[in-house]
């Protein structure tokens, strides 16, 4: 069904996993596909969205007459994020972000010693994109995070809810089988001031339009 919730109305979203080099040939990622995220742009744009997607390294077509914008690594994103937002009605932080990165990317590769049986690489955190763009006092837009559990789902995503000072959060849980990350589908509980809605598991392009639905009801 068509529907025109965001005529007019400028979205911002991120999607896929950030890379964190270790050095010129390896990194630190995970097993974020970007669909979730692709799926909730073509959402938006479809409800009449002018929609910006910031995306990590993902194998996924640009939806039509979305921009987009390609990053690699969390502070990048977090720059491009930053950037898009300003003058953005609705931000949805749908990327797995890495949140620690090697303290230093080696400039050549890495090699192993003679006899070495073991390695450590020392990690440093990295900036929270959805967190900075919530923590707004001007040029704040309607803020949604996702929550991505394998054990205590709702009382983990409502922590975050509340810690990232978000509008929304949409949990799910990635332990279940054929849901969460690089599966076609999902199963998610939606989280907010007035309470928590479970939506039944489905595929990402239909559950993505539900959500698109629901956030331009509370944004608006
Ligand atoms: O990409 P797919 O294969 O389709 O899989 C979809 C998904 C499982 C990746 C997606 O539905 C999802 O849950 N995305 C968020 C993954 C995540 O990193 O969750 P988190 O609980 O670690 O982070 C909480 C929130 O903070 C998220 O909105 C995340 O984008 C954001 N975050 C986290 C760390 C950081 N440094 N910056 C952030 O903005």
């Amino acid at each position: 069904t068509y529907s025109s919730a965001l005529q007019g109305r400028k979205v911002v979203i991120t999607a896929g996993p950030t890379r964190e080099a270790i050095d010129p040939v390896r990194f630190l990622s995970n097993h974020s596909s970007g669909k979730m995220g692709f799926a909730l742009a073509a959402a938006a744009q479809s409800a009449g969205a002018n929609v910006t997607l910031i995306a990590g390294p993902v194998n996924l077509d640009t939806p039509p007459q979305v921009e987009r914008i390609n990053v690699i690594s969390a502070q990048d994103m977090y720059e491009a994020a930053e950037r898009a937002a300003d003058h953005c009605d609705i931000f949805i932080s749908a990327a797995a972000v890495a949140d620690f990165r090697p303290v230093q990317a080696a400039e050549q590769k890495i090699k192993k010693k003679n006899g070495q049986d073991d390695a450590a690489i020392a990690l440093i955190k990295n900036p929270d994109i959805v967190a900075a763009i919530a923590a707004r006092t001007e040029l704040r837009p309607f803020t949604v995070g996702f929550a991505a559990e394998t054990e205590q789902l709702q009382a983990h995503a409502q922590n975050k809810l509340q810690r990232k000072n978000l509008d929304m959060i949409i949990a799910n849980d990635v332990s279940l089988p054929d849901s969460g990350f690089n599966s076609d589908h999902n199963a998610v509980l939606v989280i907010d001031s007035d309470g928590c809605e479970r939506l039944a598991p489905a595929l990402k392009t239909n559950l993505a339009r539900q959500l698109i639905d629901l956030i331009a009801s509370k944004a608006l």
